[in-house]
């Protein structure tokens, strides 16, 4: 670890603790970014029952609500997808009991490498952010579970057990998505299987404490995810996305839901039939707000570009070939609030 960043740190749970009137000024965002209040919740946004999907008579429908979903959002969500309620509710309280650890415990995980598999920081990164954003996180690969989980948290005792579970239900449901959205793009279903089988997960758990003035600052700046798809699980509202007229939409909260959302990979693999979503998290006054985003991806390695299928001579091949390695040091370079990794695979 190093010293100096480990000094400077101040969790936002830190300030959060010690009922801080004000936001100190390093998380105050310039005017032009800082969330709008009042935005009109949009009662437009997909909500698709999965369970549909197996039922003969409604299978094209639902498929097809799937389609349009990626095509105009690059974002859903899904009901009825076969995880339960508790695996869900026990992921969102071990994730709860982490972050109320005292800070020593939790920065034994601490690291500003963004190249390190486990790693417990504030911010985005806060040795380089110059603004704050007003959330803690713990990051962990997690696929496959048994190459990672001896370097999750010890503590609390649960969190292996109870967040691993959560995490191996999420990888399942990430298959069947894929196939789904892989089809709508008239691929065939099992276009990449083994690639996907051998991709990476990381879990990204996301901690934004009640904010004194949440009109200011932000929980996590504009961003695409960089991988396929993550699906996030929240246990409450906060997450805003921008839509075609660019205009930010709140995510209503829905019981028991999961919210899926197209990364840069498959954007690029798509060859721009679909976008990845731009997406931010607001902070709000009242409570603590937790969410558990699956980022799913290729091999470190693996080199992604536009499927074969989808270039012709009506869309030629839009995007250069990347790899989750290459997204890793761009960020480590950038500050990923300034400018989008994707803008750096664009062609012509
Ligand atoms: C992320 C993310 C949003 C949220 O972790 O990449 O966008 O609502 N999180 O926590
Ligand atoms: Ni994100």
């Amino acid at each position: 670890m190093a010293e100096e960043a480990a000094t400077s740190f101040t969790s936002a749970m830190t300030l959060e603790q010690s009922r801080v009137s004000t936001i100190p000024q390093r998380y105050v965002f310039p005017p032009s970014q800082r969330p709008e209040s009042n935005l009109p919740v949009a009662a437009t946004l997909p909500v698709i029952d999965l369970s549909l999907l197996h039922d003969q008579s409604l299978r094209d429908q639902t498929f097809r609500e799937i389609q349009i979903a990626c095509k105009e959002f690059g974002f859903f969500q899904v009901v009825n997808h076969g995880i339960d309620q508790s695996v869900m509710n026990d992921a969102l309280e071990t994730a709860s009991k982490f972050f109320d650890l005292p800070n020593e415990e939790k920065m034994r995980l601490f690291s500003g490498d963004v190249h390190k598999p486990v790693r417990y920081g504030t911010s985005l990164n806060h040795t380089r952010d110059e603004v704050y954003c007003w959330r803690d996180f713990i990051k962990h690969y997690s696929h496959p579970i048994s190459d990672w989980i001896q370097m999750w948290p010890a503590n609390p005792t649960c969190y292996r057990k109870k967040m691993g579970k959560h995490s191996m239900a999420i990888q399942g449901l990430q298959k069947q998505l894929l196939r789904v959205i892989f089809e709508s793009l008239g691929l065939n279903p099992e276009f990449l299987r083994e690639e996907i089988e051998e991709g990476q997960q990381t879990l990204a758990v996301n901690c934004y404490p009640a904010c004194p003035e949440p009109g200011l600052t932000l929980g996590i700046p504009p961003h695409s995810d960089f991988g396929s798809i993550t699906i996030l699980l929240q246990n409450s509202a906060g997450l805003e996305i921008k839509d075609h007229n660019n205009s930010w939409v709140p995510v209503p909260y829905v019981e028991g839901a999961l919210i899926v959302q197209l990364g840069d990979q498959m954007e690029v693999l798509s060859n721009g039939k679909y976008k990845s979503v731009v997406h931010r998290a607001t902070v709000n006054a009242e409570d603590k707000r937790l969410s558990i985003a699956s980022l799913h991806g290729f091999g470190l390695e693996t080199k992604v570009g536009p499927a074969p299928e989808l270039v012709n001579e009506n869309h030629p091949k839009a995007y250069k070939e990347f790899s989750f390695r290459e997204f890793l040091d761009f960020i480590s370079r950038n500050d990923f609030a300034k400018g989008r990794f994707l803008d750096t695979l664009k062609m012509n």
